[in-house]
């Protein structure tokens, strides 16, 4: 009887797997625009020209320089014009509330009426996150706001946060499950704490050597050291902000740190790679500090408004109406928590970090030394077996 009454209706049956479908795959498409864009796996992207016009390229275009692993290198674009790099889990989500433009370039500007709009919210055209990172390299900005944070707080949020454990509680990424079951083994293979991934990285501190010779997509778990320091060497999507860390925005800057020059009048054509300049020297940098976000923020403002306005940019503003989405009530399966020894190796390997988070500090124009000296403190008492004096001097 009851087979028949499904036969007269079939619709009732498929109708909803219907919904469902069309809706899964709403999603994926969302999911994946959001997080692939960033390996540009198709062969069509668009160029910002001087106009600030999206022009649509198709393939070969004559104006590339050099094609290396299928991406497309142009030759960057002098802009009139800030740009917002937002590095994952340094507040930069509560300053995208004061800039009308710090949104994805998939969405229309402005993206938000601001109250009270400051002066670099109406000079920042194209803010940079996840999805955008790639395309640091075809502009040159007039300016640049990078939000900072000490590589170790950074890191150790950028673990919880991403971590597959969490991120359905902290209401990221519906299609978390999915991906863990198509693409990867992660969670629990290897590790699940962050202690545990600390301890993965071993004990010999060579945490460059590893072979991970995968898709950054894919997670392999078949040798716990191997995955471990690729994680940590920016070599896991999944993870999100790890993948992004300081090292990978840099390379993705328009000049970047090392140039590789032949040298041509030498008799027997060696190639010297020159450790010459960091690619923030050519720039004009401004920076805020994750622990002074808005008083820094503030102050750049001021700096921007100069003599000409005497009026002190009052930061109180912004904290009246910041809006920060409070997750202390949760409570994560994966936590912060880490032992002191964990601590100590967490450090070591970020040492690549802290060299270049330190050279963004002493480039930036609005922190004075003092402002520098404070931040180094700070990260100093998170990792004290650093050789700080070394540091310091790079
Ligand atoms: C390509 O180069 C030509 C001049 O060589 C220039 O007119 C044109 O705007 C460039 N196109 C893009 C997309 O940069
Ligand atoms: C703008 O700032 C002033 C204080 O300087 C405040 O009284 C006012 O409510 C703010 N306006 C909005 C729309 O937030
Ligand atoms: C795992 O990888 C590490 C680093 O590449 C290597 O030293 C170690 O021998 C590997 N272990 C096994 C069991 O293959
Ligand atoms: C960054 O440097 C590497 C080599 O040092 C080079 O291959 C790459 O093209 C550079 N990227 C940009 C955007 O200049
Ligand atoms: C070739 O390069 C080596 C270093 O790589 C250098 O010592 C040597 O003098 C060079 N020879 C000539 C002829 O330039
Ligand atoms: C300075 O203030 C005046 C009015 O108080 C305003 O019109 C002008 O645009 C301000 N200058 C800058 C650089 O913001
Ligand atoms: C977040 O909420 C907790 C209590 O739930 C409170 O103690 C804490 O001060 C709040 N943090 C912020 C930044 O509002
Ligand atoms: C945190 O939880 C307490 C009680 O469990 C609740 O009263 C409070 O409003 C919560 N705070 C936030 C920011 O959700």
């Amino acid at each position: 009887m009851s087979q028949k009454k499904t036969k007269g209706r079939p619709w009732r049956s498929w109708f909803p797997l219907l919904v469902f479908a069309i809706v899964s795959i709403g999603m994926y498409l969302k999911n994946w625009k959001q997080l692939d864009l960033v390996t540009q796996s198709v062969a069509e992207f668009t160029v910002s020209n001087q106009q600030g016009e999206e022009e649509k390229v198709m393939g070969g275009n004559q104006n590339r320089t050099s094609a290396e692993h299928g991406k497309e290198l142009l030759v960057p674009q002098h802009v009139d014009g800030g740009a917002f790099v937002h590095l994952g889990k340094t507040g930069g989500s509560t300053l995208s509330q004061f800039l009308r433009n710090a949104c994805h370039s998939f969405l229309p500007k402005p993206c938000g009426v601001i109250p009270n709009e400051t002066l670099i919210s109406r000079l920042i055209t194209d803010y940079y996150h996840v999805p955008d990172f790639f395309r640091l390299s075809r502009k040159i900005h007039s300016f640049y706001l990078v939000s900072l944070r000490d590589p170790f707080e950074r890191t150790v949020s950028g673990f919880v946060y991403g971590h597959p454990s969490n991120a359905p509680l902290l209401g990221i990424g519906m299609m978390d499950s999915w991906k863990r079951r198509r693409k990867g083994y992660f969670p629990p293979t290897c590790f699940e704490t962050l202690e545990e991934w600390v301890q993965n990285l071993n004990t010999d501190d060579k945490f460059d050597e590893f072979d991970y010779p995968y898709l950054p997509v894919h997670m392999v778990q078949t040798n716990c050291t191997n995955f471990a320091r690729a994680m940590l060497g920016a070599r896991i999507k999944r993870m999100t902000h790890l993948f992004f860390n300081y090292q990978k925005i840099q390379s993705m800057m328009p000049h970047n740190a090392t140039t590789t020059t032949a040298d041509t009048t030498s008799a027997n054509h060696t190639t010297t790679t020159t450790a010459a300049t960091s690619p923030w020297d050519h720039l004009t940098v401004y920076v805020t500090r994750n622990e002074h976000l808005l008083d820094d923020f503030a102050s750049i403002n001021q700096l921007l408004l100069g003599d000409e306005n005497s009026t002190t940019f009052d930061p109180s503003v912004l904290r009246a109406e910041q809006h920060v989405r409070n997750v202390s009530n949760l409570t994560l399966p994966v936590t912060r928590e880490l032992s002191d020894k964990g601590r100590r190796r967490l450090c070591r390997a970020l040492q690549p970090e802290y060299r270049l988070y330190i050279t963004l500090l002493r480039h930036a124009k609005n922190l004075r030394n003092e402002d520098v000296q404070e931040a180094l403190a700070y990260s100093q008492s998170k990792c004290p077996d650093l050789n700080w004096n070394l540091l310091s001097l790079q």
